[in-house]
Formats: C-alpha cells, structure tokens, sequence
C-alpha cells in the first residue's frame, strides 16, 4: 500500500469533494489517499480516502484568533493534517520546533501527522540541502512520535508549483539521508513521501525511487482527470 496525499491549498468546494470521494471509491484502489482540504470542508473519510486538514495550531486552546486546534479538527472526522508545509513555514514564520508542536497536538488528538520538511532555493544553491532535510527531521518530530503514528513528507520548496523536480538521484539522496534518521530514531516504519510537482508524467519515476512510500500533490490534486490517473499508475 503506498501514501498519496493531495493538498488542495485554498481551492476546492464540497461539490468537488463530493465529486473525488465517488470519483475516488469508484477506482478500487489499494493505495491510501489522503485528501487534505480547507477547514470548511473537514469531514470523515470514506473507503481509501481520509480527510485531512493543512495545519493545526501549536496550542490546545484558548485566545489564538483565527487558529483552529487538532481537537477541532479531529471533532469533524478527520483523521490526518499536514504540518509545516512550506506555505505554512513561510507565512506564519514557523520553526521546527513550532511543526513539532504542531505534530504533537496532532497526534494527541489521534491526527495522522504529515511533517514537510525541505530545502528553499536559496539553501539549495548554498549547498545546505541535506543538512535542513536532517535538521527539518530531527527537530520538527514530536516527543510522543511513535514508530508509523506520522509521516515525514519531502518537499524541496523551490520545487513546489514549479513544474519542476530535483534530478532522480537528488529525489533518492534525500529520502536516503530521511530513511537513516528515522531508523536511527527507532522509526523504521514510518513512510516517507515525495512531494512538489508531482503529475501523472512524472510519478513512476519518483515512485520507482527507493524509499519513496508515496507522494504529495499539489495542484495536481485538484482535477479528477489529473489526480484519479496519479492514484491509479502508482503501485
Ligand atoms: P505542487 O504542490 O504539487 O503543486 O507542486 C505540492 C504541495 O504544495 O504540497
């Protein structure tokens, strides 16, 4: 079973989610999908698909306007969020530290946490690609991580919405040095997913990676003739 996760950003309406989830049932799929979509449209999960959200706040509760908590989300039925994706990480200027707060919540609340970690552009061309992809791991992992109660998504940042993707050794060097600290962590089963530009043209060949679980889609996500033919060619 691999992991594909969509990431629908500020876009979607429930007539289009209504419209994936049949789309999506009627495909038989072995893979796990994991729609993650605006608050407004957090819901339950049906047959593959679970619902996640895009962030959730660091703290439990109280005078945070505009946060919204793991708890709230997991009162809707959803069952996973990602943390510290990009978007996230710049605009609301968040650490590592802060997304393992945000994983941390999620995972007290039975969340599935996705933790994105990955280089800019600026860190790419200096050279630090590995070292904040050993850094995001390490510090951006909870203290009530467990072996497989989350999962760690690669998304080099320059890449996102780019349309393109890092070279297919840079895709397997990074997810190489992710897969080492994991098991040096003691998290040997936790999935590691590819994300930034992924479509249907390209997702055999990051899927053909080794220790590439699965992937995360962006803008691909969003149409039902892009996102249905990603879930169905990987395997
Ligand atoms: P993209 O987005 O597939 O459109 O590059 C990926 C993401 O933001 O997670």
């Amino acid at each position: 079973m691999k992991i594909i996760v969509g990431n629908w950003k500020m876009n979607g309406n429930a007539e289009i989610l209504a419209e994936m989830m049949t789309e999506i049932a009627n495909i038989n799929t072995d893979n796990r999908v994991i729609l993650c979509v605006p608050y407004t449209l957090l819901r339950t999960g049906t047959g593959a698909v679970m619902i996640g959200a895009q962030n959730v706040s660091k703290y439990d509760m109280g005078a945070h306007t505009g946060d919204v908590s793991a708890a709230m989300v997991a009162a809707t039925g959803a069952s996973a969020t990602l943390v510290g994706h990009s978007e996230c990480r710049a605009c609301l200027h968040d650490t590592n530290a802060d997304v393992a707060m945000r994983a941390e919540q999620a995972i007290k609340n039975d969340l599935w946490p996705i933790i994105c970690v990955g280089e800019t552009a600026a860190e790419r061309d200096t050279g630090l690609t590995h070292k904040i992809i050993e850094l995001g791991v390490r510090e951006s992992i909870p203290n009530n991580a467990t072996n497989g109660n989350f999962i760690i998504a690669y998304e080099p940042r320059w890449a996102i919405g780019a349309g393109v993707i890092p070279s297919i050794t840079e895709i397997a060097a990074a997810h190489k040095i992710i897969r080492e600290i994991l098991n040096e962590m003691g998290f040997d089963e936790t999935p590691i997913l590819y994300g930034a530009s992924v479509s249907a043209d390209n997702v055999n060949e990051i899927m053909s990676i080794k220790n590439v679980d699965g992937v995360l889609v962006g803008g691909a996500s969003l149409k039902k003739d892009d996102f249905i033919p990603i879930i169905t060619s990987v395997k």
